[in-house]
């Protein structure tokens, strides 16, 4: 019946009018009320099963979107951590002497991760019938003078103050009275006494977890990648210093009882980059890949269109119905131009949704017209998202473009672009 009811509507109504239609949505899920009309996909139950504890994916493939999903929507068992503004400086310094190069950082990775446990289990009703919450909470208070410290100030102290009401856990049978955060880089015993502390806190975490209605905690780090225009060695071991550390908290609580799932979103661009010996087996297993497809890609319109314009709206319906050139449906004419990730397509659709309105023809539909007329616009916002990819892996990538400019034809010999490039390489160097 409903079925037959919709269809008649849909004779009455085969357009609708994107008059009131503003934007398909802004560009980052920072800036995007995302959440209005959030799709569900196999990630997000990845993750919430805890299945996966790694998200790689490109630039605007929705890492961000997922991260909102879990923390701002139902409970406060997920908290957002974004490293945005982080300071990479600082956390530099902290490098466990111990540990080879490339796990120089896992100890503190560990206790940073272990921190915004602590404080997020704190806040879980039930928490406090547990024996240990007390030991939490003076922890953290003699520490950062309160039981949120911020995320940038929890590698800050020089010294971390232990005693008796708080932990004083044993390293070799010596019972710590504070862990110095500031030492050499050659100082094996930084590593020893941190993850020392570090198990003293998640035991109490674990413990105080046990006794809250919480099923799970889980934190999601989100824009590692912010501000790097180089990918530096010490950046890159820190990056995998945190892959590292998240997989072993995983690890270890998932023999404990309730899961605790530190999430690690990150750009695979970046990933590619890192080296280290389990990242096969990391991303065999443990890791979700960010992935659309024109079917998905679709949903994800058509769910912005129908919160905005009612449930029978569709993009059948807020389009011309002409085919382009080459008989190719308006659809894939734009998807062709993306890399299949939601933020071209978001992009795309606002340009050629202002260009619709700028004619202004009642109904206001999208036609082939506006969306070829959008495309120079289009091109600058697809370079400038490229640079960010391409700029820290390859310096040169500019110069790459101008050559491709100058050859001018769309098949060349290897030849000919390496003559170009060199050319410009060498006069940007002199
Ligand atoms: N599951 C989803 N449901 C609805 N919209 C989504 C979804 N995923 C992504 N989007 C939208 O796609 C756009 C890009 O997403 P987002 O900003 O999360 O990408 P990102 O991977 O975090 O990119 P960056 O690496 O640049 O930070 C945003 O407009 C966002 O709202
Ligand atoms: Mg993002």
């Amino acid at each position: 019946m409903a079925q037959r009811y919709n269809r008649a509507e849909d004779m009455q109504n085969p357009t609708v009018s994107l008059r009131d239609f503003d934007t398909f949505g802004d560009v980052a899920a920072e800036d995007d009320p995302v959440l209005e009309y959030f799709l569900s996909t196999n990630a997000v139950e990845s993750i919430r099963k805890n299945e996966s504890f790694l998200v790689l994916g490109r630039k605007g493939t929705g890492k961000t979107a997922i991260v909102r999903h879990f923390t701002e929507t139902g409970g406060s068992t997920s908290k957002a951590l974004s490293l945005r503004g982080y300071p990479w400086n600082v956390h530099a310094l902290r490098v466990d002497g111990g540990a080879s190069d490339i796990e120089a950082y896992v100890s503190s990775w560990r206790y940073l991760i272990a921190v915004e446990l602590a404080s997020l289990v704190l806040k879980q009703e039930g928490a406090w019938q547990s024996s240990l919450i007390n030991s939490l909470d003076n922890f953290l208070k003699e520490n950062y003078g309160g039981s949120s410290p911020k995320l940038e100030d929890i590698l800050r102290p020089k010294r971390l103050k232990l005693n008796k009401i708080s932990f004083m856990p044993s390293v070799m049978g010596n019972q710590l009275g504070g862990v110095d955060l500031e030492r050499s880089s050659r100082d094996h015993q930084f590593g020893l006494e941190l993850n020392a502390l570090t198990s003293a806190i998640m035991d109490a975490v674990r413990d105080a977890l046990s006794w809250c209605k919480a099923e799970s905690l889980s934190l999601h780090f989100d824009e590692l990648d912010q501000g790097i225009t180089v990918l530096d060695d010490s950046r890159e071991r820190m990056i995998i210093g945190l892959i590292i550390a998240a997989r072993e908290i995983k690890r270890e609580s998932e023999k404990a009882g309730k899961p605790i799932n530190p999430v690690v979103y990150l750009r695979s661009d970046i990933w590619e980059e890192l080296n280290f010996s389990d990242k096969n087996k990391i991303s065999q297993t443990l890791t979700h890949i960010l992935e659309w497809n024109s079917a998905t890609l679709l949903d994800l319109i058509e769910t912005r269109i129908k919160a905005k314009l009612g449930t029978s709206a569709s993009w059948d319906k807020i389009i011309e119905p002409e085919l382009m050139r080459g008989s190719q449906p308006k659809w894939n004419h734009i998807l062709s131009r993306t890399f299949l990730r939601p933020r071209d397509v978001i992009r795309f659709l606002n340009g050629a949704l202002k260009e619709a309105k700028k004619r202004g023809v009642e109904p206001i539909l999208l036609s082939n017209k506006d969306i070829v007329s959008s495309r120079e616009d289009y091109s600058s916002y697809l370079k400038a998202e490229l640079d960010d990819e391409i700029r820290p892996h390859w310096q040169q990538w500019g110069e790459a473009l101008q050559a491709c400019s100058a050859i001018s034809t769309i098949t060349f010999e290897k030849s000919d672009f390496e003559r170009e490039y060199r050319a410009r390489v060498s006069k940007e160097t002199k």
